[in-house]
């Protein structure tokens, strides 16, 4: 597992400056799930936890929630400007070009880095690592990481393995270069994947492998396919190594952890993995309940909205975990900052 340490760079870290979290104010309860598929409000809360997801409105998509939540990051920060924007996300507005040049640009940042980044659900913890390196290499002193991502684009309404699960919404924070031991300091980020399971959560067609094959997919091909169960035990048992790993490496302690933020796939997972790793269940950040799993967007929102809402709160020692398509994984630490985090949140009203 590579794992990026936060002393490589002469002592310059990844310091967490601002956060933002942003939702649609479009809803789909399990009610209104449950009136077009063979499921229930009962069963989607009792096996995932989620009570409903925000989905986008129609001609928005991930660029615009990205412009969102990194603004209100940037906010948070009170930064006029950053050096890179990356954004992590498997739904990107088109194919090409990359998404993260137009969110700089509408930010207003100028003619800076801005590069998307793709590891699934994953995708904001492997853009913490890459913004901790473009600052200990000093190709940057700013950073802003954004997940983001409009999953209502790539379900099939119709399959109930998915349609209950996933919801769109964006995440952002803004690093700064500063010192390994202020608060903020992003700790060892330990990053993994496994690519024998690509087929585990995939979307079969639009890449260039179906079209270099030249045959006319399948319509339920363009929408993302996952074996729920399958993947259900890979994100309990590479969330628990993960986060062994970072912890290690950290030189802490289980008991030292006051926070644990999940990537917020599955209720049911989050707890399994606090529990193996002996966190008591109370210290597990949540918010998939109102928001589903949202992919990239999970863990920045996560700290964004347990942030704004008092409930992560400065000087307490959180430990990030994620787990995602591909498969990829990873865990980092960081000590909870004094920042001013903003997050739009209706849902919590
Ligand atoms: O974020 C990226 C990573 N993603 C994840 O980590 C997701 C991981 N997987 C999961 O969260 C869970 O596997 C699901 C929530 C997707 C499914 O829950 P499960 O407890 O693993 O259910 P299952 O697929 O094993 O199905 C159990 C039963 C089956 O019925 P039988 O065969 O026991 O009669 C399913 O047909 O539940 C049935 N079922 C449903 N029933 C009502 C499956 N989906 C539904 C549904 N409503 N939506």
């Amino acid at each position: 597992m590579f794992a990026a340490r936060e002393d490589s760079g002469n002592g310059r870290a990844a310091v967490i400056a601002g956060v933002g979290g942003w939702v649609p104010s479009g809803t789909v309860t399990n009610h209104d799930l449950a009136a077009r598929l063979d499921t229930s409000d009962e069963w989607i809360r009792s096996r995932t936890g989620i009570g409903a997801r925000h989905v986008v409105e129609p001609g928005r998509a991930t660029c615009a929630m990205a412009v969102e939540a990194g603004g209100l990051a940037l906010k948070s920060a009170g930064f006029p400007t950053v050096d890179a924007v990356i954004v992590a996300t498997s739904t990107p507005d088109r194919v090409l070009p990359a998404t993260a040049p137009e969110v700089a640009s509408r930010l207003g940042l100028g003619r800076i880095a801005a590069y998307d980044l793709a590891a699934v659900c994953t995708g904001f913890l492997y853009g913490l690592a890459n913004a901790a390196g473009l600052i200990a290499t000093r190709a940057a002193d700013s950073v802003l990481v954004i997940g983001s991502d409009t999953f209502s684009t790539i379900v099939d309404p119709m399959d109930r393995g998915t349609a209950p699960i996933f919801g769109d919404g964006a995440g952002a924070v803004l690093v700064r270069a500063g010192d390994p031991d202020e608060p903020g300091a992003v700790g060892p980020v330990c990053l993994g994947s496994g690519g024998e399971w690509s087929e585990l959560i995939t979307i079969p067609a639009g890449g260039s492998r179906q079209r270099s094959e030249g045959t006319s997919p399948a319509a339920e091909d363009y929408f993302i396919q996952m074996q729920g169960r399958k993947v259900y035990r890979h994100a309990t048992d590479r969330m628990v190594e993960s986060s062994l790993t970072a912890l290690e490496r950290a030189g802490w302690q289980v008991g030292d952890v006051d926070r644990f933020a999940a990537h917020q796939a599955n209720a049911r997972i989050g707890v399994a993995v606090a529990e193996r790793l002996g966190i008591p269940v109370e210290r597990a950040l949540s918010n998939i309940e109102q928001v589903g799993n949202t992919s990239g967007a999970s863990l920045p929102l996560l700290l964004a909205d347990s942030a704004a809402a008092g409930r992560l709160r400065p000087g307490e020692k959180v430990l990030l975990a994620a787990f995602g398509a591909g498969l990829t994984w990873g865990a980092a630490t960081a000590v909870w900052p004094d920042v001013t985090a903003l997050s739009v949140h209706d849902y919590r009203a």
